[in-house]
């Protein structure tokens, strides 16, 4: 779990780049919340934009970010209505360098996450500079959203993969519950040669819903660091 982040170092280059990243919003867009610590300063920006007239609606990737966004009075919509987002703005844990591929998941909100990036016209990524990576798997493992029932068999075979799997557990040590009320098996796979091959190889699995590897779905990623926030930009 990433949040809360009191006495986070990386606060100062999350806000800048949160702040940034609000700034692509338009009046009527349709606009995609992320999750996490991140996240957090863009809808806290879009907040602060929202007080001061700017008007669009959201879908946000987490009860934790709708009920953020609903206190500052952004206007939250689903996809019976809006079933297309302009602008998905999400943090990372891992960014690779070059393909802006990702890792998501540590905040446990994957399958929102990547639900909410399908239906987008545009993703931009958002995080400090320690999330750059020139491999995927360097430092994170790969979350997996995986059904309760029959979890200890699809852990069983994504350790078949070669994962070393360890199943979520929340602060109280009990087995962590997404907010579809699904499990996450953390699968550590080391450096990933072949990324998409690998988020393939995962959602074949029976019982597996969702994988934290993003694979060609974020085309700008903002990364705040000591000299600013840099622009990174795919196709
Ligand atoms: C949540 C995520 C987050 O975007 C990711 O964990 C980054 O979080 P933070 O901005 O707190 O470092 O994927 O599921």
């Amino acid at each position: 779990m990433t949040e809360p982040v009191e006495n986070d170092p990386a606060a100062d280059l999350k806000r800048q780049v949160g702040v940034a990243a609000a700034a692509l919003v338009e009046d009527g867009m349709v606009v995609g919340l992320g999750t996490g610590s991140t996240a957090n300063y863009v809808i806290d920006s879009l907040g602060e934009r929202w007080a001061t007239g700017l008007r669009f609606v959201a879908i946000p990737s987490s009860e934790r970010s709708a009920a953020r966004a609903k206190a500052l009075g952004i206007e939250i919509v689903g996809f019976g209505s809006h079933p297309v987002i302009d602008l998905n703005i999400d943090g990372a844990d891992e960014i690779q360098r070059g393909t802006l591929n990702l890792i998501k998941g540590l905040g446990g909100a994957l399958l929102r996450e990547k639900i909410v990036a399908a239906a987008s016209n545009r993703m931009v990524v958002v995080a400090d500079e320690s999330k750059l990576v020139q491999r995927l798997g360097e430092h994170a493992a790969v979350p997996v959203e995986v059904s309760p029932f029959g979890w200890e068999s699809t852990a069983r075979q994504l350790g078949e993969m070669g994962a070393r799997v360890a199943p979520r557990h929340d602060r109280m040590g009990r087995l962590f519950v997404t907010d579809g009320g699904n499990m996450i098996l953390d699968c550590a796979l080391g450096q990933l040669e072949d990324p998409a091959a690998t988020e393939v190889a995962i959602r074949a699995i029976v019982g597996v819903f969702e994988c934290g590897l993003f694979i060609g779905r974020a085309s700008l990623a903002l990364v705040a660091g000591k000299t600013g926030v840099e622009r990174y930009e795919v196709g």
